[in-house]
């Protein structure tokens, strides 16, 4: 059987206050757009559709490959939104899912509950809804006797007692497609607004004499929907809650939850301890037995087994097993530590390789450099790599051992096992084995100042 989503995302999220289009906007670092693709993934065989209007660029621009999208312009209203998908998938499904591109909390697993109703329904429609005291401005159910569904009434429209009721229209449908495309066509015009309302043909469908299925919901987190930029906090709140969760019962121990910021894309290994206020960003991978935090943020890092970081920032690096960071380390792009590396306070590396065991306890900075391994880098060890115009580099050897505030004017090579004294500024590569010291400044040459910038 073949079942196909589409997702609706044309309207224009006035209330979001943003020049970004709504769907745009990122929920645990995602935007919200990828959650529901992410979501009916799992519930459908072919590939979805999305119905693209303000922001359409954008939106076109983010999905790439991995959506069709179909252009709603002007836009009048969801009913008109779902007619929009026909040219696409007419003979083309069994089943069609539509949902609001605005519910980032939606689960899978709820939608795959959807079609299971809808598979054993034997009328066109089956949707979602759930019991709330406090309705956010949703459609009312109304239900028939027999329990089925007979129409939806929008909040605007509610009689004093029909606002009452506390089932509503969560906003995800299953259809079967061979009713769907004729019935949409039915839909009247809405007499005050002009558009032409989805949840009117429900109503359609139980005058027909067709039975309209509901799933009431049980997580009521999953139904929020996006209008404001507080609704956006909220789901932001819901979804780190579920994350964090998520990696808990994985075998992660968190102190403080609350604290602890990770996004969507994160994995991290079991007995994986973190601490509180540290965020963790990006394509991330954490392995196992670590202990990281408090007060650290990680983007887009590959961490190993064993390792302890205190305090630090890491971006776009590489660790690997038993390695020792912090407190106030900072690891820019192309950092790589390997096995039991010791990274002590205030230093810094970027674009660098750090072999086993190189230790450098404290303020130093390290780029566009090769260190051997058991490399002992003193405090205050600068590898001076700019010279305003372009980055040099800096090859270490093995056991070499650097004394505390040593310059290393790149582009520059020290031999395995040699050593410099403290405060050593080294212009001339160092042979294995050797001991150089001192070099205090002097002039040596005029140079040409640039033109100052405007
Ligand atoms: C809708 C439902 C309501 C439900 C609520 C749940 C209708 C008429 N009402 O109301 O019963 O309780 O969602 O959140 O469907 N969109 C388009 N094209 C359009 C209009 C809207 O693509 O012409 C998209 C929007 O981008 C949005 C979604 O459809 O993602 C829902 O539209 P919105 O205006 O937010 O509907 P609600 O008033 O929330
Ligand atoms: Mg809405």
């Amino acid at each position: 059987m073949k079942i196909t989503a589409v997702l609706l995302a044309a309207g224009q999220g006035t209330r979001m206050k943003s020049t970004l289009p709504k769907v745009l906007h990122p929920v645990a670092g995602k935007p919200m757009i990828w959650h529901a693709l992410h979501a009916v993934a799992q519930a459908t065989t072919e590939m979805p559709v999305v119905v693209v209007g303000h922001g359409s660029d954008e939106v076109k621009a983010y999905l790439g490959e991995s959506a069709q999208t179909v252009l709603q312009e002007p836009q009048l209203g969801t009913g008109h939104a779902v007619m929009q998908a026909e040219s696409l998938l007419k003979d083309k499904t069994d089943l069609v899912i539509v949902c609001y591109a605005d519910m980032p909390l939606l689960r899978g697993e709820t939608l795959k509950k959807l079609v299971q109703t809808q598979q054993h329904n034997q009328g066109p429609i089956s949707m979602l809804t759930v019991i709330a005291d406090d309705p956010r401005g949703f459609g009312r159910i109304l239900r028939k006797d027999d329990g089925t569904v007979e129409a939806i009434v929008e909040e605007y429209v509610a009689t004093p007692e029909q606002a009452k009721i506390k089932e509503l229209n969560v906003g995800g449908y299953c259809f079967n497609a061979s009713w769907l495309w004729d019935a949409l066509k039915r839909i009247p015009k809405n007499p005050k607004k002009g558009e032409y309302y989805l949840t009117d043909i429900v109503e359609l469908a139980s005058k027909d004499g067709l039975s309209v299925h509901a799933t009431v919901m049980e997580d009521i987190e999953e139904t929020i929907g996006v209008n404001t930029r507080i609704h956006l906090s909220e789901v932001e709140a819901a979804m780190r809650r579920r994350i964090n969760q998520t990696h808990m019962l994985n075998g992660v121990t968190m102190i403080d939850p609350v604290s602890t910021y990770i996004e969507a894309d994160v994995h991290i290994g079991r007995d994986t301890v973190i601490l509180p206020n540290t965020y963790i960003f990006g394509k991330t991978e954490i392995g196992e037995g670590n202990e990281i935090g408090p007060n650290t943020m990680i983007s887009d890092t590959k961490i190993g087994n064993g390792c302890k970081i205190i305090a630090s920032s890491l971006e776009g690096a590489i660790l690997e097993n038993d390695v020792d960071m912090g407190p106030f380390a900072r690891l820019r792009k192309g950092a790589h530590l390997g096995n039991h590396v010791h990274m002590g306070n205030f230093g810094e590396v970027k674009d660098s390789y750090l072999a086993d065991g190189v230790k450098m306890g404290h303020f130093s900075y390290i780029g566009n450099a090769q260190i051997g391994s058991n490399t002992n880098i003193g405090a205050g060890t600068i590898t001076a790599n700019y010279d305003g115009e372009k980055k040099h580099p800096t090859t270490i050897g093995e056991d070499v051992f650097i004394g505390s505030d040593t310059m290393l004017v790149a582009p520059i090579t020290l031999g395995a096992g040699a050593r410099t004294g403290a405060g050593s500024i080294v212009t001339k590569d160092v042979a294995e084995d050797t001991l150089v010291v001192g070099m205090p400044a002097r002039a040596i040459r005029k140079i040409e100042r640039k033109p100052k910038k405007k």
